[in-house]
């Protein structure tokens, strides 16, 4: 099954891989959903929405520093740098990622449209500034925007929030008009991202999903395989 996937991106003329917190599972990064998911312990609502940073931004801003210092020291794993090896194999790449961790750029992938945002990022409520900021922990809490006073929140997407315009027009146009797509990692639960293998089917691209989970996009995938991003990276490698 893998080598027949390998022939499709051999073939390919674009490829668009989207990917979610199961790819950086192996990096020791948790997901959201399943077992051990990060939603198990605590509340979305309570930490990632727009209401929640407004009704109280410390403990957001704890819950998020909490994260980049779980995320700081971690690794891009065989998953990451494949997919940035295929960037450079085929005519056309994209890679679109739900993740926030920056893991798919360390590894050296380049072309990426990071739909959820990049928990590395900072912006103010208030004006137009914003910084990549690595400082841990964080010199104050919640910080402040050095230009206008106004309060800095992580540069991400949270729930009840739209997505980056220009990320998200991107991320359909690629998915239309891709012939292969890769879905690697996702429990295809939250939307846009989720629609995005669905567009690409419906535009005839060959849809490959790599879960060692079933999801509510599996039986619409031309191949759904049972295995993790590693088992299918080190597989995949072995075909190209
Ligand atoms: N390799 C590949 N996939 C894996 C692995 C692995 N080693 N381990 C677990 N998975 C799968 C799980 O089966 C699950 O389907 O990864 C998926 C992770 O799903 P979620 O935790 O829901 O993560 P994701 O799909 O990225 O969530 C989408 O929801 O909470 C929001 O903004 C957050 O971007 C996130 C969005």
């Amino acid at each position: 099954m893998v080598e027949r996937v390998a022939q499709k991106v051999k073939d390919c003329k674009k490829l668009v891989v989207l990917t979610g917190a199961g790819i950086s599972k192996e990096s020791g990064i948790p997901t959201f959903r399943g077992k051990d998911g990060l939603w198990k312990k605590f509340k979305p609502e309570e930490l990632a929405t727009p209401w929640a940073f407004q009704r109280d931004p410390k403990l957001v801003w704890e819950w998020y520093q909490w994260r980049r210092q779980l995320m700081h020291d971690k690794k891009p794993n065989k998953a990451h740098y494949l997919i940035a090896k295929l960037e450079k194999m085929v005519p056309e790449f994209w890679l679109i990622t739900q993740n926030i961790d920056g893991l798919h750029r360390l590894a050296g992938s380049e072309k990426i449209i990071e739909l959820h945002g990049n928990i590395w990022w900072e912006r103010c409520v208030d004006c137009s500034y914003r910084r990549e900021n690595r400082k841990l922990p964080l010199d104050e809490i919640p910080p402040r925007c050095p230009e206008c006073g106004g309060l800095l929140r992580p540069d991400v997407v949270w729930f009840g929030e739209a997505l980056p315009e220009d990320a998200l027009d991107a991320a359909l146009r690629h998915s239309q008009d891709c012939d292969v797509m890769l879905v690697i990692g996702t429990s295809a639960v939250v939307q846009p991202a989720a629609s995005l293998p669905v567009l690409a089917k419906n535009s005839g691209a060959f849809v490959v999903e790599v879960n060692p989970d079933e999801t509510p996009i599996t039986d619409i995938c031309d191949v759904s395989l049972r295995m993790g991003a590693v088992e299918f990276a080190e597989a995949l490698q072995r075909h190209l």
